[in-house]
Protein backbone atom coordinates (compact mmCIF):
# COMPACT_ATOMS: atom_id res chain seq x y z
CA UNK A 1 0.00 0.00 0.00
CA UNK A 2 1.66 3.23 -1.11
CA UNK A 3 2.65 5.57 1.72
CA UNK A 4 -0.21 8.87 1.75
CA UNK A 5 -0.37 11.73 3.91
CA UNK A 6 -4.04 13.27 5.26
CA UNK A 7 -4.59 16.83 5.07
CA UNK A 8 -7.55 18.30 6.85
CA UNK A 9 -8.68 22.40 5.19
CA UNK A 10 -11.70 24.06 5.82
CA UNK A 11 -13.66 20.92 7.04
CA UNK A 12 -12.67 19.03 4.40
CA UNK A 13 -9.70 15.92 4.47
CA UNK A 14 -8.01 14.78 1.32
CA UNK A 15 -5.34 12.13 0.92
CA UNK A 16 -2.02 12.80 -0.45
CA UNK A 17 0.64 10.62 -2.19
CA UNK A 18 4.00 10.41 -0.75
CA UNK A 19 7.10 10.27 -2.19
CA UNK A 20 10.22 8.99 -1.17
CA UNK A 21 13.64 9.46 -2.33
CA UNK A 22 16.64 7.26 -2.62
CA UNK A 23 18.30 8.86 0.77
CA UNK A 24 14.90 8.22 2.70
CA UNK A 25 13.71 11.76 2.30
CA UNK A 26 10.03 12.12 2.51
CA UNK A 27 7.89 14.37 0.69
CA UNK A 28 3.97 15.09 0.03
CA UNK A 29 3.23 15.37 -3.49
CA UNK A 30 0.89 17.94 -3.76
CA UNK A 31 0.46 18.15 -7.71
CA UNK A 32 -3.22 18.01 -7.36
CA UNK A 33 -3.75 19.57 -4.16
CA UNK A 34 -5.14 22.77 -6.08
CA UNK A 35 -7.39 20.68 -8.23
CA UNK A 36 -8.98 18.75 -5.82
CA UNK A 37 -9.24 21.53 -3.14
CA UNK A 38 -8.60 24.52 -4.44
CA UNK A 39 -6.37 25.21 -1.54
CA UNK A 40 -2.53 25.96 -2.25
CA UNK A 41 0.69 25.71 -0.30
CA UNK A 42 2.82 29.25 0.81
CA UNK A 43 6.08 28.51 1.42
CA UNK A 44 8.45 31.96 1.30
CA UNK A 45 11.57 31.03 -0.29
CA UNK A 46 10.85 27.52 -1.04
CA UNK A 47 12.86 26.06 2.45
CA UNK A 48 10.17 23.42 2.45
CA UNK A 49 9.29 22.78 -0.93
CA UNK A 50 11.18 20.30 -3.62
CA UNK A 51 10.42 22.02 -7.03
CA UNK A 52 11.72 18.32 -8.70
CA UNK A 53 13.14 15.06 -8.27
CA UNK A 54 16.71 15.23 -9.22
CA UNK A 55 19.70 11.91 -9.52
CA UNK A 56 22.70 14.39 -9.75
CA UNK A 57 23.80 15.62 -6.13
CA UNK A 58 22.63 14.65 -2.19
CA UNK A 59 23.04 17.41 0.43
CA UNK A 60 22.24 16.03 4.08
CA UNK A 61 22.25 19.22 5.89
CA UNK A 62 21.68 18.29 9.44
CA UNK A 63 25.14 15.55 9.05
CA UNK A 64 26.88 17.94 6.16
CA UNK A 65 26.96 15.64 3.78
CA UNK A 66 27.14 16.55 -0.02
CA UNK A 67 27.59 13.47 -2.80
CA UNK A 68 28.24 14.09 -6.77
CA UNK A 69 25.90 10.91 -8.25
CA UNK A 70 26.49 9.20 -4.71
CA UNK A 71 30.46 9.96 -4.41
CA UNK A 72 31.40 11.74 -1.16
CA UNK A 73 32.47 15.54 -2.00
CA UNK A 74 35.63 14.23 0.02
CA UNK A 75 36.81 11.61 -2.89
CA UNK A 76 35.83 13.46 -5.34
CA UNK A 77 38.18 16.54 -4.23
CA UNK A 78 40.82 14.02 -3.35
CA UNK A 79 41.15 11.94 -6.55
CA UNK A 80 39.12 13.53 -9.54
CA UNK A 81 39.67 16.90 -11.70
CA UNK A 82 37.30 19.55 -12.75
CA UNK A 83 36.40 17.91 -16.26
CA UNK A 84 36.11 14.03 -14.86
CA UNK A 85 33.90 15.79 -12.35
CA UNK A 86 31.43 17.50 -15.18
CA UNK A 87 31.39 14.53 -17.04
CA UNK A 88 30.16 12.51 -13.10
CA UNK A 89 27.66 14.96 -12.93
CA UNK A 90 26.57 15.20 -16.58
CA UNK A 91 26.72 12.11 -17.15
CA UNK A 92 25.75 9.84 -14.06
CA UNK A 93 29.16 7.88 -13.68
CA UNK A 94 32.73 8.98 -13.63
CA UNK A 95 34.11 8.39 -17.26
CA UNK A 96 36.11 5.70 -18.47
CA UNK A 97 39.47 6.52 -19.73
CA UNK A 98 38.62 6.07 -23.14
CA UNK A 99 35.37 8.73 -22.77
CA UNK A 100 37.70 11.54 -20.41
CA UNK A 101 40.27 11.33 -23.24
CA UNK A 102 37.17 11.94 -25.89
CA UNK A 103 35.53 14.48 -23.45
CA UNK A 104 38.76 16.37 -22.93
CA UNK A 105 39.47 16.58 -26.50
CA UNK A 106 35.71 17.96 -27.41
CA UNK A 107 36.93 20.59 -24.52
CA UNK A 108 39.98 21.48 -26.08
CA UNK A 109 38.36 21.96 -29.73
CA UNK A 110 35.84 24.02 -28.53
CA UNK A 111 38.51 26.38 -26.30
CA UNK A 112 38.36 29.18 -28.65
CA UNK A 113 35.65 31.95 -28.99
CA UNK A 114 34.25 32.95 -32.69
CA UNK A 115 37.10 35.59 -33.67
CA UNK A 116 33.74 37.89 -34.19
CA UNK A 117 32.80 37.06 -30.26
CA UNK A 118 36.49 38.69 -29.71
CA UNK A 119 35.03 42.08 -31.22
CA UNK A 120 32.58 42.21 -28.32
CA UNK A 121 35.23 42.79 -25.71
CA UNK A 122 35.88 46.07 -27.24
CA UNK A 123 32.80 47.45 -26.55
CA UNK A 124 32.31 46.51 -22.57
CA UNK A 125 34.33 49.48 -21.02
CA UNK A 126 37.11 48.35 -18.40
CA UNK A 127 35.62 47.87 -15.09
CA UNK A 128 33.05 46.33 -16.31
CA UNK A 129 31.86 43.68 -13.56
CA UNK A 130 33.21 40.60 -15.42
CA UNK A 131 29.91 38.39 -14.38
CA UNK A 132 27.88 41.00 -16.59
CA UNK A 133 29.94 40.40 -19.11
CA UNK A 134 29.94 36.48 -18.62
CA UNK A 135 25.95 36.58 -18.80
CA UNK A 136 26.38 38.35 -21.67
CA UNK A 137 28.81 36.51 -23.88
CA UNK A 138 27.13 33.38 -22.96
CA UNK A 139 24.24 34.68 -24.52
CA UNK A 140 26.29 35.99 -27.17
CA UNK A 141 28.25 32.57 -28.40
CA UNK A 142 24.61 31.17 -28.97
CA UNK A 143 24.57 33.44 -31.78
CA UNK A 144 27.36 31.57 -33.57
CA UNK A 145 26.05 28.30 -32.41
CA UNK A 146 22.56 28.02 -33.81
CA UNK A 147 22.53 24.28 -33.79
CA UNK A 148 22.43 24.43 -30.11
CA UNK A 149 19.51 26.46 -29.87
CA UNK A 150 17.57 23.55 -31.40
CA UNK A 151 19.28 21.01 -29.50
CA UNK A 152 17.54 17.96 -31.28
CA UNK A 153 19.65 15.31 -30.13
CA UNK A 154 22.24 13.80 -27.89
CA UNK A 155 24.94 14.32 -29.53
CA UNK A 156 24.38 17.75 -30.46
CA UNK A 157 23.94 18.48 -26.33
CA UNK A 158 27.29 16.97 -25.36
CA UNK A 159 28.92 19.04 -28.02
CA UNK A 160 26.80 22.22 -26.25
CA UNK A 161 27.85 20.84 -22.96
CA UNK A 162 31.65 20.67 -23.92
CA UNK A 163 31.18 24.16 -25.56
CA UNK A 164 29.53 26.10 -22.76
CA UNK A 165 32.02 24.50 -20.34
CA UNK A 166 34.94 25.16 -22.35
CA UNK A 167 33.99 28.91 -23.70
CA UNK A 168 32.78 30.13 -20.33
CA UNK A 169 36.64 29.55 -19.26
CA UNK A 170 37.72 31.78 -22.03
CA UNK A 171 35.24 34.12 -22.14
CA UNK A 172 35.70 34.57 -18.37
CA UNK A 173 39.47 35.01 -18.80
CA UNK A 174 38.85 37.89 -21.44
CA UNK A 175 36.66 39.47 -19.43
CA UNK A 176 39.41 39.77 -16.66
CA UNK A 177 41.78 40.91 -19.59
CA UNK A 178 39.42 43.62 -20.72
CA UNK A 179 38.79 44.82 -17.34
CA UNK A 180 42.75 45.71 -16.69
CA UNK A 181 43.35 47.06 -20.35
CA UNK A 182 45.08 43.94 -21.15
CA UNK A 183 45.49 42.11 -24.47
CA UNK A 184 43.37 39.14 -24.72
CA UNK A 185 45.30 36.13 -24.84
CA UNK A 186 44.06 32.78 -26.70
CA UNK A 187 43.86 29.23 -25.52
CA UNK A 188 46.78 26.75 -25.80
CA UNK A 189 45.40 23.29 -26.85
CA UNK A 190 48.09 21.13 -24.69
CA UNK A 191 47.10 22.92 -21.70
CA UNK A 192 44.77 21.27 -19.47
CA UNK A 193 41.39 23.04 -18.55
CA UNK A 194 42.80 25.14 -15.32
CA UNK A 195 45.86 25.82 -16.75
CA UNK A 196 44.81 26.95 -19.56
CA UNK A 197 42.35 29.31 -17.70
CA UNK A 198 45.82 30.66 -15.64
CA UNK A 199 47.40 31.00 -19.10
CA UNK A 200 44.72 33.07 -20.62
CA UNK A 201 44.25 34.72 -17.55
CA UNK A 202 47.67 35.97 -16.82
CA UNK A 203 50.33 35.42 -19.57
CA UNK A 204 51.20 38.43 -21.28
CA UNK A 205 52.53 39.18 -25.32
CA UNK A 206 55.88 37.90 -25.29
CA UNK A 207 55.43 37.23 -21.63
CA UNK A 208 53.65 33.35 -20.70
CA UNK A 209 52.55 32.57 -17.51
CA UNK A 210 54.44 29.15 -16.18
CA UNK A 211 51.10 27.61 -14.12
CA UNK A 212 52.76 26.31 -10.90
CA UNK A 213 51.28 22.88 -10.23
CA UNK A 214 50.27 23.87 -6.90
CA UNK A 215 48.10 26.84 -8.11
CA UNK A 216 46.76 24.65 -10.53
CA UNK A 217 45.84 21.73 -8.51
CA UNK A 218 44.39 24.70 -5.76
CA UNK A 219 42.19 25.54 -8.77
CA UNK A 220 41.11 22.80 -9.74
CA UNK A 221 40.08 21.98 -5.88
CA UNK A 222 37.80 25.11 -6.07
CA UNK A 223 36.22 24.45 -9.35
CA UNK A 224 35.54 20.39 -8.82
CA UNK A 225 34.27 21.79 -5.18
CA UNK A 226 32.08 24.30 -6.62
CA UNK A 227 30.64 21.81 -9.39
CA UNK A 228 27.14 21.83 -8.13
CA UNK A 229 24.62 21.73 -5.30
CA UNK A 230 21.34 20.78 -5.55
CA UNK A 231 18.88 23.10 -5.98
CA UNK A 232 20.56 26.43 -4.82
CA UNK A 233 19.37 29.69 -6.16
CA UNK A 234 20.91 29.80 -9.32
CA UNK A 235 20.45 26.23 -10.15
CA UNK A 236 16.65 26.11 -9.36
CA UNK A 237 17.10 29.17 -11.84
CA UNK A 238 18.59 26.91 -14.48
CA UNK A 239 15.81 25.02 -14.47
CA UNK A 240 12.99 27.27 -14.18
CA UNK A 241 14.24 29.14 -17.16
CA UNK A 242 15.11 25.46 -19.17
CA UNK A 243 11.54 24.36 -18.30
CA UNK A 244 10.52 27.20 -21.08
CA UNK A 245 12.26 24.86 -23.13
CA UNK A 246 15.08 27.74 -23.66
CA UNK A 247 18.48 26.73 -25.03
CA UNK A 248 21.21 25.74 -22.99
CA UNK A 249 23.15 28.53 -23.13
CA UNK A 250 20.37 30.95 -22.22
CA UNK A 251 19.34 29.13 -18.83
CA UNK A 252 22.68 28.85 -17.72
CA UNK A 253 23.27 33.05 -18.82
CA UNK A 254 20.47 33.46 -16.20
CA UNK A 255 21.97 30.87 -13.82
CA UNK A 256 25.34 32.99 -13.91
CA UNK A 257 22.64 36.25 -13.00
CA UNK A 258 21.43 34.41 -10.25
CA UNK A 259 24.78 33.36 -9.05
CA UNK A 260 26.00 37.51 -8.35
CA UNK A 261 24.11 38.13 -5.51
CA UNK A 262 25.93 38.64 -2.37
CA UNK A 263 23.30 36.16 -0.61
CA UNK A 264 24.82 33.15 -2.98
CA UNK A 265 27.50 33.32 -5.15
CA UNK A 266 28.53 36.73 -4.47
CA UNK A 267 29.67 35.81 -0.75
CA UNK A 268 33.14 35.05 -1.65
CA UNK A 269 33.86 38.54 -2.68
CA UNK A 270 31.94 39.60 0.28
CA UNK A 271 33.82 37.66 2.92
CA UNK A 272 37.30 39.40 1.96
CA UNK A 273 35.90 42.61 1.77
CA UNK A 274 34.66 41.63 5.24
CA UNK A 275 37.43 40.07 6.40
CA UNK A 276 40.10 43.49 4.56
CA UNK A 277 37.20 45.84 6.84
CA UNK A 278 38.71 44.25 9.79
CA UNK A 279 42.54 43.84 9.30
CA UNK A 280 41.96 47.59 7.89
CA UNK A 281 39.09 49.15 10.79
CA UNK A 282 41.30 47.68 13.38
CA UNK A 283 37.96 46.47 15.02
CA UNK A 284 38.78 43.24 17.29
CA UNK A 285 36.89 40.32 16.07
CA UNK A 286 34.93 40.10 19.12
CA UNK A 287 33.74 43.12 18.80
CA UNK A 288 32.84 42.84 14.44
CA UNK A 289 30.79 39.74 15.84
CA UNK A 290 28.68 41.78 18.62
CA UNK A 291 27.87 43.73 15.61
CA UNK A 292 26.91 40.86 13.56
CA UNK A 293 24.59 39.57 16.60
CA UNK A 294 22.79 43.38 16.77
CA UNK A 295 20.17 43.13 14.46
CA UNK A 296 19.87 46.85 14.08
CA UNK A 297 23.39 46.26 12.41
CA UNK A 298 22.06 44.49 9.27
CA UNK A 299 25.39 43.21 9.33
CA UNK A 300 25.69 39.34 8.17
CA UNK A 301 28.53 37.33 9.31
CA UNK A 302 29.35 36.44 5.44
CA UNK A 303 30.80 33.38 4.99
CA UNK A 304 28.50 31.83 7.45
CA UNK A 305 25.23 29.95 7.36
CA UNK A 306 23.57 28.03 4.55
CA UNK A 307 19.86 27.58 4.13
CA UNK A 308 20.73 23.25 4.08
CA UNK A 309 23.54 22.88 5.93
CA UNK A 310 22.60 22.93 9.60
CA UNK A 311 26.03 21.71 10.12
CA UNK A 312 29.50 22.38 9.07
CA UNK A 313 29.42 22.85 5.10
CA UNK A 314 31.72 19.99 3.82
CA UNK A 315 32.92 22.53 1.42
CA UNK A 316 34.60 24.77 3.57
CA UNK A 317 36.29 21.95 5.78
CA UNK A 318 38.29 20.83 2.68
CA UNK A 319 39.40 24.40 1.49
CA UNK A 320 39.99 25.27 4.93
CA UNK A 321 42.65 22.12 5.31
CA UNK A 322 44.16 23.34 1.91
CA UNK A 323 44.14 27.15 2.21
CA UNK A 324 46.68 26.17 4.85
CA UNK A 325 48.61 23.38 2.63
CA UNK A 326 48.22 25.98 -0.74
CA UNK A 327 49.66 29.73 1.37
CA UNK A 328 52.22 27.35 2.72
CA UNK A 329 53.70 25.60 -0.19
CA UNK A 330 53.63 28.87 -1.90
CA UNK A 331 55.46 30.69 1.27
CA UNK A 332 52.43 33.12 1.36
CA UNK A 333 51.45 34.44 4.58
CA UNK A 334 47.80 35.74 4.04
CA UNK A 335 46.91 38.13 7.25
CA UNK A 336 43.25 37.67 6.11
CA UNK A 337 43.23 33.72 6.72
CA UNK A 338 44.28 34.44 10.66
CA UNK A 339 41.30 36.50 11.01
CA UNK A 340 39.51 34.31 8.75
CA UNK A 341 40.16 31.74 11.96
CA UNK A 342 40.19 33.89 14.58
CA UNK A 343 36.54 34.71 13.48
CA UNK A 344 35.38 31.25 13.06
CA UNK A 345 36.42 30.48 16.65
CA UNK A 346 34.84 33.03 18.12
CA UNK A 347 31.59 32.63 16.09
CA UNK A 348 31.85 28.86 16.73
CA UNK A 349 32.28 29.71 20.75
CA UNK A 350 29.26 32.14 20.60
CA UNK A 351 25.85 30.91 21.56
CA UNK A 352 24.49 33.40 19.04
CA UNK A 353 26.05 31.13 16.09
CA UNK A 354 25.10 27.68 17.40
CA UNK A 355 21.50 28.34 18.29
CA UNK A 356 20.85 29.69 14.79
CA UNK A 357 23.04 26.88 13.60
CA UNK A 358 25.67 28.85 11.20
CA UNK A 359 28.74 27.48 10.54
CA UNK A 360 31.55 28.64 7.66
CA UNK A 361 29.80 27.56 4.03
CA UNK A 362 32.05 27.00 0.55
CA UNK A 363 32.38 30.83 1.10
CA UNK A 364 33.99 31.44 3.94
CA UNK A 365 37.23 30.14 2.74
CA UNK A 366 37.41 29.74 -1.03
CA UNK A 367 38.56 33.40 -0.87
CA UNK A 368 41.53 32.98 0.61
CA UNK A 369 43.01 30.18 -2.00
CA UNK A 370 41.48 32.69 -4.91
CA UNK A 371 43.45 35.45 -3.36
CA UNK A 372 46.92 32.85 -3.29
CA UNK A 373 46.21 31.80 -6.36
CA UNK A 374 46.32 35.39 -7.66
CA UNK A 375 42.49 35.78 -8.84
CA UNK A 376 41.54 39.35 -8.47
CA UNK A 377 38.57 40.48 -6.70
CA UNK A 378 36.31 41.34 -8.60
CA UNK A 379 36.69 37.61 -10.58
CA UNK A 380 35.70 35.35 -7.44
CA UNK A 381 31.99 35.04 -8.57
CA UNK A 382 33.09 34.34 -12.02
CA UNK A 383 34.90 31.50 -11.06
CA UNK A 384 31.98 30.02 -8.60
CA UNK A 385 29.88 30.30 -12.04
CA UNK A 386 32.90 28.20 -13.63
CA UNK A 387 33.10 25.49 -11.04
CA UNK A 388 28.94 25.57 -10.95
CA UNK A 389 28.54 25.14 -14.83
CA UNK A 390 28.41 21.25 -14.96
CA UNK A 391 25.90 21.30 -12.52
CA UNK A 392 23.59 23.76 -13.80
CA UNK A 393 24.40 21.79 -17.34
CA UNK A 394 23.36 18.58 -15.60
CA UNK A 395 20.23 19.86 -14.42
CA UNK A 396 19.52 21.52 -17.82
CA UNK A 397 19.69 18.20 -18.74
CA UNK A 398 17.38 16.69 -16.67
CA UNK A 399 14.42 19.30 -17.54
CA UNK A 400 15.66 18.67 -21.43
CA UNK A 401 14.93 14.78 -21.12
CA UNK A 402 11.28 15.35 -19.80
CA UNK A 403 11.58 15.38 -16.20
CA UNK A 404 9.32 18.82 -15.69
CA UNK A 405 6.87 20.78 -16.67
CA UNK A 406 7.01 24.18 -16.78
CA UNK A 407 7.72 26.20 -14.14
CA UNK A 408 5.05 28.14 -12.63
CA UNK A 409 4.15 28.80 -9.25
CA UNK A 410 1.22 29.96 -7.93
CA UNK A 411 0.83 32.68 -5.95
CA UNK A 412 -1.56 34.17 -2.70
CA UNK A 413 -2.59 37.76 -3.96
CA UNK A 414 -2.91 40.38 -1.14
CA UNK A 415 -3.49 43.39 -3.76
CA UNK A 416 -7.09 45.66 -3.65
CA UNK A 417 -10.00 43.64 -4.70
CA UNK A 418 -11.99 44.83 -7.67
CA UNK A 419 -12.40 48.49 -8.25
CA UNK A 420 -13.31 50.85 -11.29
CA UNK A 421 -10.85 52.48 -13.60
CA UNK A 422 -11.00 56.53 -12.71
CA UNK A 423 -10.56 58.45 -15.48
CA UNK A 424 -7.05 60.93 -15.30
CA UNK A 425 -9.15 64.52 -14.48
CA UNK A 426 -10.53 62.77 -11.57
CA UNK A 427 -7.62 61.29 -10.46
CA UNK A 428 -6.97 62.55 -6.48
CA UNK A 429 -3.61 62.26 -5.10
CA UNK A 430 -3.66 59.46 -2.74
CA UNK A 431 -4.65 61.51 0.92
CA UNK A 432 -2.04 61.76 3.29
CA UNK A 433 -2.53 59.36 6.51
CA UNK A 434 -3.90 61.57 9.07
CA UNK A 435 -0.63 62.85 11.21
CA UNK A 436 1.45 61.80 8.92
CA UNK A 437 4.20 63.43 7.34
CA UNK A 438 3.92 61.44 4.10
CA UNK A 439 1.07 61.06 1.02
CA UNK A 440 0.79 57.54 1.03
CA UNK A 441 0.68 55.39 -1.68
CA UNK A 442 1.65 58.24 -4.10
CA UNK A 443 5.00 57.72 -6.14
CA UNK A 444 6.20 61.04 -6.55
CA UNK A 445 7.63 61.24 -10.07
CA UNK A 446 11.12 63.77 -10.85
C1 LIG B 1 26.02 29.76 -1.25
O1 LIG B 1 21.93 27.11 -1.50
C2 LIG B 1 23.12 26.73 -1.75
O2 LIG B 1 23.41 25.57 -1.83
C3 LIG B 1 24.10 27.86 -1.92
C4 LIG B 1 25.56 27.46 -2.05
C5 LIG B 1 25.83 26.71 -3.35
O3 LIG B 1 26.83 25.97 -3.39
O4 LIG B 1 25.11 26.95 -4.34
O5 LIG B 1 25.96 26.68 -0.97
C6 LIG B 1 26.46 28.69 -2.14
O6 LIG B 1 25.27 30.60 -1.66
C7 LIG B 1 26.48 29.70 0.20
C8 LIG B 1 25.87 30.85 1.04
C9 LIG B 1 26.70 32.12 0.74
N1 LIG B 1 26.04 33.27 1.40
C10 LIG B 1 26.63 33.84 2.48
O7 LIG B 1 27.61 33.40 3.05
C11 LIG B 1 25.91 35.12 2.95
C12 LIG B 1 25.74 35.08 4.47
N2 LIG B 1 24.74 34.02 4.80
C13 LIG B 1 23.39 34.45 4.97
O8 LIG B 1 22.97 35.52 4.19
C14 LIG B 1 22.41 33.29 5.09
O9 LIG B 1 22.96 32.40 5.95
C15 LIG B 1 21.96 32.56 3.85
C16 LIG B 1 21.44 33.51 2.78
C17 LIG B 1 23.05 31.74 3.29
C18 LIG B 1 20.82 31.64 4.25
O10 LIG B 1 19.73 32.49 4.60
P1 LIG B 1 18.54 31.92 5.45
O11 LIG B 1 18.13 30.59 4.95
O12 LIG B 1 17.50 32.99 5.54
O13 LIG B 1 19.20 31.73 6.89
P2 LIG B 1 18.54 31.02 8.09
O14 LIG B 1 17.07 30.84 7.88
O15 LIG B 1 19.36 29.80 8.38
O16 LIG B 1 18.76 32.10 9.26
C19 LIG B 1 18.47 31.72 10.59
C20 LIG B 1 18.80 32.92 11.44
C21 LIG B 1 18.10 34.20 10.99
O17 LIG B 1 17.96 35.00 12.17
P3 LIG B 1 16.52 34.95 12.96
O18 LIG B 1 15.47 35.35 11.97
O19 LIG B 1 16.39 33.53 13.47
O20 LIG B 1 16.71 35.97 14.07
O21 LIG B 1 20.20 33.18 11.36
C22 LIG B 1 20.39 34.48 10.85
C23 LIG B 1 19.13 34.86 10.12
O22 LIG B 1 18.98 36.27 10.09
N3 LIG B 1 21.52 34.41 9.93
C24 LIG B 1 22.64 35.10 10.05
C25 LIG B 1 23.46 34.69 8.99
N4 LIG B 1 22.81 33.77 8.26
C26 LIG B 1 21.61 33.60 8.85
N5 LIG B 1 23.01 36.03 10.95
C27 LIG B 1 24.25 36.55 10.78
N6 LIG B 1 25.11 36.21 9.77
C28 LIG B 1 24.74 35.28 8.87
N7 LIG B 1 25.57 34.95 7.88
Amino acid sequence: MPETATLQVRGKTYTLPVVVGSEGEVAIDISKLRAESGVITLDDGYANTGSCQSAITFIDGERGILRYRGIPIEQIAEHSTFPETAWLLIYGELPTADQLECWSNLLTRHEMLHEGLYKHFDGFPSGGHPMAILSAMINATSTYNPDIIRMESPETFQSAAARLLSKTRTIAAAAYKTSIGQPLIYPKPHLDYCSNFLHMMFSIPFKEYEPDPDIVSALSLILVLHADHEQNCSTSTVRMVASSGANLFASCAAGVCALWGPLHGGANTAVIEMLQYIVDSGISVKDYVEKVKDKTSNIKLMGFGHRVYKNYDPRAKIIKQAADRVLAKLQIHDPLLDVARRLEEVALADPYFKEKKLYPNVDFYSGIIMRAIGIPLDMFTVMFAIGRMPGWIANWKEVWEGQSRIYRPRQIYTGPVERSYIPIDQRRPAVAVPGSTTVTGQVVCR
